[in-house]
């Protein structure tokens, strides 16, 4: 079946069994606990995935656009530092739109891997690009790329092999977990690095426009986490009990996110019962913010070398080079 002719058709498909926290368990250790949280990486089901595609449109949300500007900008730059014969590892590849415009100007890539722990959007997105791509060896990777993992190397030998890490999802991290995570994956990329988005500090006043957009969109998306609750564990949240709120905390460096209980309530969910209190909040999210020299020392923490670092005109957000030694 996957004779010459098919050749780039179709990824390979590679299925680690990532063992993942179950929704359940995060939401019953989430809600139980004293100050109540929900991890947000539970945001992104399809309704939440569809709302974060929304967010990545507003006016007031420049993350997105500011780090495809940059890539766009200074594209062909990255790609003469990257080098030829690169294995790019997109980690929490989605829908693999940013690395397109990496893979357009990379010498002769010797491989695309895609790491996602959702199965089904990891191999219709890998699919997708070994269709547009047809020279490509892509892989998709179902795994999860915050725990030890390791990558199978190119058919053909590699010189390097880079990590793409865009969105400033590092942010979501505590800055020691972010460090424990650059760290981990330090070996894995020894002779080549890790090229890594990061949200920059900035007036106050435009990071919270970004996280509380005229439209609504992200506070739909901050509580589409209790709607996912509903829907998947029986949950009885009245969404209209609880209010989006999002800041800039300036003493940890990050905004962020909260659903603020606006009455005493009791909600049932997986079969236990939560109590509110007026005014009690679950923190749903951190989005940490650096500055460039911040970030630096993060990295330099966990093992790399910060070799370059790109940024946008206004220095709203950056693209670090990190080699591993
Ligand atoms: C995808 C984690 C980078 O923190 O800006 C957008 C998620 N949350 N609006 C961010 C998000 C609220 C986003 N990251």
């Amino acid at each position: 079946m996957a004779g010459p002719a098919m050749r780039g058709a179709r990824a390979a498909f590679l299925d680690l069994a990532p063992k993942v926290e179950t929704f359940r368990d995060a939401v019953i250790r989430g809600l139980t606990s004293r100050r109540k949280s929900l991890p947000a990486k539970f945001f992104y089901d399809v309704e939440g995935s569809a709302l974060f595609d929304r967010i990545t449109a507003l006016p007031e949300y420049y993350p997105t656009r500011t780090e495809i500007g940059i890539l766009e900008r200074c594209g062909p730059e990255i790609a003469a530092v990257l080098g030829p014969g690169v294995q790019l590892v997109e980690l929490g590849s989605g829908s693999s739109v940013k690395v397109r415009l990496l893979l357009d100007r990379l010498a002769g890539p010797a491989g695309y891997v895609g790491i996602d722990i959702s199965r089904e959007h990891l191999r219709a997105a890998c699919d997708r690009l070994a269709a547009e791509y047809p020279g490509l060896e892509v892989l998709a990777l179902c795994a999860d790329y915050m725990a030890e993992l390791v990558v199978p190397p190119p058919s053909t030998g590699t010189r390097r092999r880079v990590a793409f890490f865009p969105g400033s999802t590092i942010g979501n991290l505590d800055p020691e977990e972010a460090q424990g995570f650059l760290a981990r994956w330090r070996p894995e990329l020894a002779g080549g690095g890790m090229l890594v988005g990061v949200d920059l500090k900035k007036a106050e006043a435009t990071l919270d426009a970004a996280y509380n957009d005229a439209a609504g969109v992200t506070a739909a998306f901050n509580l589409n986490i209790l709607a996912r609750i509903n829907r998947e564990l029986g949950g009885t949240f009245d969404l209209s009990a609880f209010a989006h709120r999002a800041f800039y905390n300036g003493a940890e460096g990050r905004i962020e996110m909260h659903l603020v209980s606006t009455r005493p309530q009791i909600v049932s969910a997986a079969g236990r019962r939560f109590s509110f209190a007026e005014g009690e909040t679950i923190h749903t999210e951190n989005s940490y913010k650096f500055t460039v020299p911040e970030f630096q020392r993060l990295a330099r923490g966990a093992g790399y070398r910060p070799e370059r670092v790109w940024t946008d005109p206004d220095g709203f957000f950056s693209l670090h080079w990190l080699v591993a030694g």
